[in-house]
């Protein structure tokens, strides 16, 4: 049989936003579609960062977990879990780190990349250092074929490929290596025309009201060099069109290009009629959102069953693992 298992892990990094939403998620609902996957919530990886304060990192699980299966991700194809609910991913990441030559993890240029940027928190840690043993963990504990993940993790799966090698050649084999599956992901712009990101203040959320929705639309940057509303302007330098066009039919895209062009309409009543496009877009996932919002225990539960699938999966290769290994 072929192996078709995907795992793939996002931080809690709490609610999602609509570059999550056409970046990794879209990936995703595609995936579990003809995969099956494993979708977790690395909390312990937040811990590498964050182990100073770990107050919101619960409220986050949740808060990220609620944008998953509003946006789709359906807990009937694919199991959803949290990594600290399967302590397996600790005991395999314990064993895996007798074998990781510390070089490997300091040459990481992701390693050194986030010290330098994150250079007011103390990152002089074993566990941050560690980090791509815990993600190898992650991974081969359900010896996943394909993870998906963005260029900035290709440095950690390359690890994590080391790793299973060099488990195999000490042990037999038992892991297959995973392949990266390099998702591009489009750059979705954000009110201000930057990237959209949750720490630039400049996202959209699918957890805020329409109404929100609407009057962030509303303040979005146009075509800068339309001064006058009788100059004439264009679509492809406006910022609020790069984000809403996804909405909206071709005959609307058609009708703003021939009236932005010839100024016959004017950047506010155009928003108008691009922030309507999202807002009913976006309609039914705040639907089911707030539906997930007023039953909690929903969430809790589709966890509990999703840990309780993951751990039956990692208890067997565990087992395989100590078998290999014969301690
Ligand atoms: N390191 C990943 C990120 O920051 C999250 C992650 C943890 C992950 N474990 C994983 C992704 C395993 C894929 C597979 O985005
Ligand atoms: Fe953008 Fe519409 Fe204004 Fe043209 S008319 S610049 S597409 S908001």
């Amino acid at each position: 049989m072929i192996n078709r298992r995907i795992v793939s892990g996002m931080r809690p990094t709490g609610k999602l936003h609509l570059g999550h939403f056409h970046g990794v998620l879209a990936n995703w609902l595609e995936l579990q579609r003809e995969y099956e996957c494993f979708f977790f919530a690395a909390d312990w990886h937040s811990l590498t960062t964050e182990y100073n304060n770990t107050d919101g990192i619960a409220e986050s699980i949740r808060d990220m977990v609620l944008d998953w299966l509003s946006f789709g991700i359906d807990p009937g194809k694919s199991t959803i879990f949290c990594q600290s609910a399967v302590h397996q991913h600790a005991e395999l990441n314990l064993i895996l780190s007798m074998i990781t030559p510390v070089s490997w993890l300091e040459r990481n240029p992701t390693y050194k990349e986030m010290q330098e940027n994150l250079a007011a928190k103390d990152l002089s840690t074993f566990g941050f250092l560690g980090y791509p043993v815990l993600m190898a963990a992650d991974i081969i504990l359900y010896k996943a074929a394909r993870v998906p993940v963005g260029h900035d993790q290709l440095p950690h799966l390359e690890i994590t490929r080391e790793i299973a090698r060099r488990f195999n050649y000490l042990y037999g084999e038992v892991f297959p290596e995973p392949e990266a599956l390099l998702t591009e992901t489009p750059k979705v712009l954000g009110l201000d025309g930057r990237k959209m990101s949750k720490s630039y203040g400049n996202a959209i959320f699918l957890s805020e009201t329409a109404d929100e929705t609407r009057k962030k639309v509303m303040s979005m940057v146009t075509d800068t060099q339309r001064v006058r509303r009788s100059d004439p302007g264009e679509p492809d330098r406006c910022v609020a069109y790069s984000l809403n066009n996804i909405y909206l039919t071709e005959s609307q895209k058609e009708e703003i290009g021939v009236a932005c062009r010839g100024a016959q309409i004017g950047c506010v009543d155009c928003k108008k009629i691009q922030a309507e496009a999202l807002v009913s877009a976006l309609a039914p996932f705040r639907s089911r959102r707030e539906e997930l919002t007023a039953n909690p225990s929903m969430v809790d539960d589709i966890l509990a069953d999703g840990s309780r699938r993951a751990a039956r999966q990692a208890s067997e290769t565990m087992r395989q693992v100590r078998e290999a290994i014969k301690v």
